[in-house]
């Protein structure tokens, strides 16, 4: 019996791989490598020191997608694989419909075809929109505000109807926060194409001389310093959050949205103080103005998770940049120099 992880050498899923197989869980994984590097996968190895199966394999590929649920007995799914970058899925809507969608449809249904009905699902707190206060409550009114956004809540609304057709399906959907960080080893985490859209790997890039400097965006946000404030989670946390969805789908029946995130809201001027002193690195910084499409606040209310998961972040900020720069520093390149 293994887990299927789509997407799996991805940033978020190739640290959740790490505990599936500190776990002994057997992992097969399904990634066609567009926004990753099979290097991770290798990596990965490397720290548990036991092996994975995976395949180069796109998930609208219906056929290749196939082959894999004939040559494993799947027990659950951890989907991860999909387009997540905001502002390409505003230009490139069809791309981001096409393989987000499309493609869980395929991959649900051969889940269906297989009788594999477990299911954890990579969401996300965009589903919250703009206009919900924080702390963000799972049962709250969902909106999105551009495609990839509006994938992810569609997928989840997909869920709940092939749930409500067939209630032996058992489903978590995961809505991440702002993961950050990366393994302690320092030898996987997160390696964005081009110009980074999210603050940390923006911050770890200046620290380390790509970027000349930070662009703050935004100062006059109705909070404390009047910078954006974020539920920042890092993903070791974020990825034992994965283990212990899958330990409750396994006893469980139904479908859950969970919000994993700390619950605590920092920053972006925190974010750059608190990296400042972990790392004993200068982050030179502008202020810009308001990034459109930003809110102020937005922050995790993560009492389900711990109700319902038993689980809780315990990984504090500092621990995040540390991490997050221990990878840049030991990879400036990223996976690219293997
Ligand atoms: P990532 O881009 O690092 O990982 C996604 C993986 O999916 C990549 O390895 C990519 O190559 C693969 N992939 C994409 N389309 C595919 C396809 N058609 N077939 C096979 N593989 C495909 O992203 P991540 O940060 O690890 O995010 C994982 C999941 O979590 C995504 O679904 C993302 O939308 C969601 N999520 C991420 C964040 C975040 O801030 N990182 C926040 C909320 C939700
Ligand atoms: C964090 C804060 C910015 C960059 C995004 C997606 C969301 C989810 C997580 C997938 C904000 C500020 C940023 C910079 C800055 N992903 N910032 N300068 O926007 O909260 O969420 O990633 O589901 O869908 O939208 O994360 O890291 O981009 O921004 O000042 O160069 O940092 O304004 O306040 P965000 P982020």
């Amino acid at each position: 019996m293994a887990v299927l992880v789509t997407g799996g050498a991805g940033y978020i899923g190739s640290h959740t791989i790490v505990e599936l197989l500190e776990a002994s869980i057997d992992v097969v994984v399904v990634d066609n490598y567009i926004n990753s590097k099979p290097e991770a996968l290798n990596r990965v190895q490397a720290i548990t020191g036991k092996d994975l199966t995976f395949y180069e394999v796109d998930i609208l590929d219906e056929k290749s997608m196939e082959q894999v649920f004939e040559n494993h007995e799947i027990e659950a799914v951890i989907h991860f694989a999909g387009l997540k970058a905001v502002g390409e899925s505003v230009a490139l809507p069809l791309s981001y419909y096409h393989n987000n969608i499309t493609g869980s449809i395929i991959l649900f249904k051969l889940m269906n075809k297989y009788n594999v009905k477990r299911l954890v699902f990579s969401s996300s707190a965009t589903v919250y929109g703009l206009s919900n206060p924080s702390p963000l409550t799972e049962n709250l009114p969902l909106s999105t505000t551009n495609p990839y956004g509006t994938t992810k809540w569609m997928i989840e609304k997909i869920l709940q109807d092939i749930y409500h057709a067939d209630s032996t399906w058992q489903i978590v959907l995961l809505r991440y926060f702002n993961p950050i960080g990366a393994h302690e080893s320092g030898l996987i985490g997160e390696d964005p194409n081009g110009i980074p859209n999210n603050l940390m790997p923006y911050v770890t890039q200046v620290g380390i001389g790509k970027r000349k400097q930070l662009g703050v965006f935004g100062k006059d946000y109705d909070t404390p310093d009047g910078t954006g404030v974020r539920d920042y989670i890092h993903v070791v946390d974020l990825a034992k959050g994965h283990l212990s969805a899958l330990t409750y789908i396994t006893k469980h029946k139904g479908i859950e949205a969970i919000n994993l995130g700390t619950g605590n809201g920092h920053s972006v001027l925190e974010v750059i103080k608190t990296f400042e002193k972990a790392n004993n690195v200068t982050i030179p910084y502008t202020f810009e103005k308001r990034r459109p499409g930003d809110i102020g606040t937005c922050y995790a209310d993560v009492s389900k998770a711990k109700k319902l998961l038993g689980w809780v972040a315990k990984r504090s900020l500092e621990d995040m940049c540390r991490d997050a720069w221990r990878w840049q520093s030991m990879y400036p390149e990223g996976y690219v120099n293997d």
